[in-house]
């Protein structure tokens, strides 16, 4: 396994992320986490991540004395090369103009990191997975690498730079600007590139993250969906044995992921409850019940709640009064069904590693921007259970390919993110049950065409609005009064911003008339073309 140690970079979880899908575990860790538990934890490896900050700065974050202590490689990228640099010897100045974007990297070949690579093209790569809201410069011409060299093309991103080499470190990688864009000692295999391996505009940034963690840190490429799978399923039979454990099935991806994974790993002592708001798609309820009761085989007890909701949601109109409502109906039916259940020990969650990361943070708050959209908050905390968190590990990408792997089908798996308070926020204002089914039906048009049409991949969400407004059209030849439906749907890494698809307008058109016309009640469609900032993804 790998340590990465955090100095607040954006791309720090990109990092982990090419590390475990070269099939090496890795865990994330802020720079200033207990440095006591770095030799308990034993890694192969040490990477250093980049950061925004000046190692020319008083009191800027330091790798641990622990990280060069274990005698393992280490690996510095951009503010960890700086940061390796200053702490073994070597001088960063800072003050430069800042480069930022591509830049062709002369590779010394000799150095293991750079070991077998080839020349690039010398163009930019398609915008890649994490990155396309970079600008991007324009690309140098294909250089002819020196014998002995390749030529990179990699993606910068900084201000300060090494100007002199730490003791037993020779530059194994240069620029037309920048005399150490990568350097190494390799008696002491520690490496630092000013560059930005592990972002797809550095074209064999996988490559040389895979010399680092498999040919210099001697690392097994074990971490694989089938693996973590045994692996999971192994640790919770320890963690809970023959106590029966209690899932809130919501029919998202993570909850569905650890029910499959829970059934395959204690069979029948897992208890799903599934509470049926009335607010969620086109036929949702039933589909749960199909994929999970019936094709999965999970004993899941669904409660059909969809009256309540909608009683306890009559004449209220503000968005946030609507999330707290429905989110203190979720806990309270939830809690009046476990309590019919006898002996459970255990409550299992979806808790997924950005969570875990997010929540622990760095003490000096440098780390991520904290995203806190949560579908339920509290769950029972009087019941006094433990929990089961079978994937605190895993990127949301690991837990798709386990719910693969799992059996699940793929349609389900790579969903779009569908918010807890489900079509609560996306009936605009007042939710009655006449207005929700309209949507749904609407929604269920437009998804089903974007999935006919090979769209729905290209779009991170999508769905349709119900607008509380009337307007004039002609059905036949009678005046119409009737309901407005908007689409929406949107482009985007992080969903912190986001882009307005540019669906084609054939397609919307089609769209549109379907809707029109097969449901009574809605005479007019129209299309969302805010970005985000300023407007949000959903409406509410
Ligand atoms: P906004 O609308 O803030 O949405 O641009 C960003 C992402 O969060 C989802 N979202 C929610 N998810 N509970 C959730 O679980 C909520 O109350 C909620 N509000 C927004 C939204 O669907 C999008 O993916």
């Amino acid at each position: 396994k790998i340590l990465i140690l955090d100095f607040g970079a954006q791309y720090t979880q990109l990092i982990a992320r090419r590390i475990r899908e070269i099939g090496v575990y890795c865990e994330i860790w802020a720079w200033d986490h207990d440095p006591a538990e770095i030799p308990a934890f034993a890694p192969r490896a040490v990477i250093l991540s980049g950061g925004p900050e000046s190692v020319t700065e008083e009191n800027s974050p330091r790798a641990p004395q622990q990280v060069f202590d274990l005698g393992v490689p280490v690996l510095g990228i951009c503010y960890g090369m700086q940061t390796l640099a200053e702490q073994l010897g070597g001088k960063v100045e800072g003050g430069h103009h800042r480069e930022f974007g591509y830049a062709q990297v002369k590779a010394d070949l000799s150095c293991e990191l750079f070991r077998g690579l080839r020349s690039d093209s010398g163009s930019l790569p398609a915008y890649g997975e994490g990155e396309s809201w970079m600008g991007a410069q324009g690309p140098a011409a294909a250089a002819e690498a020196a014998p002995g060299h390749a030529a990179l093309d990699v993606w910068m991103s900084h201000g300060d730079r090494v100007v002199t080499l730490p003791p037993g470190f020779r530059a194994v990688g240069a620029t037309g600007s920048l005399a150490y864009a990568a350097m190494a000692d390799e008696s002491r295999r520690y490496y630092g590139v000013q560059f930005h391996p592990e972002v797809t505009h550095t074209k064999q940034g996988a490559e040389l993250l895979r010399r680092f963690v498999v040919d210099i840190a001697g690392c097994a490429t074990l971490w694989t969906a089938a693996n973590i799978i045994d692996d999971a399923a192994a640790r919770v039979r320890a963690q809970v044995g023959s106590d029966k454990v209690l899932l809130g099935l919501s029919g998202g991806v993570d909850s569905s992921v650890v029910a499959a994974l829970l059934k395959r790993a204690i069979g029948d002592q897992l208890v799903c409850v599934f509470v049926d708001t009335g607010l969620l798609r086109w036929k949702e309820g039933d589909q749960v019940m199909a994929t999970m009761a019936e094709h999965m085989g999970v004993n899941v007890i669904r409660v059909n709640a969809a009256e309540r909701y909608f009683a306890a949601l009559a004449g209220v109109q503000d968005p946030e009064a609507k999330r707290k409502i429905i989110g203190r109906l979720f806990v309270e039916i939830f809690e009046e069904e476990s309590a019919k259940l006898t002996d459970v020990k255990w409550l299992a969650q979806g808790t997924i590693y950005p969570d875990v990361i997010e929540s622990a943070g760095s003490k000096t708050g440098k780390a991520h921007v904290i995203k806190s959209h949560h579908n339920v908050g509290g769950l029972p905390e009087h019941m006094k259970l433990g929990l089961v968190e079978p994937l605190r590990e895993l990127f949301k990408d690991e837990v798709r390919r386990l719910g693969v792997e799992l059996g699940l089908p793929r349609e389900m798996v790579y969903r779009h993110p569908f918010p807890g308070p489900g079509l609560g926020v996306r009936v605009l204002g007042e939710v009655k049950a006449e207005y929700v089914e309209l949507l749904q039906r609407a929604d269920d048009i437009f998804i089903r065409e974007l999935r006919a049409h090979g769209l729905y991949d290209k779009t991170s969400q999508a769905f349709a609005v119900f607008l509380p407004v009337k307007s004039v059209g002609v059905v036949g030849d009678a005046r119409a009064y009737e309901w407005v439906i908007a689409l929406r749907a949107v482009e985007t890494i992080d969903f912190m911003t986001a882009h307005w698809a540019h669906l084609p307008y054939e397609f919307l058109g089609a769209v549109s008339t379907r809707i029109i016309n097969e449901l009574h009640g809605v005479s007019r469609v129209v299309y969302d073309i805010s970005g985000k900032p300023p407007a949000t993804i959903e409406w509410e």
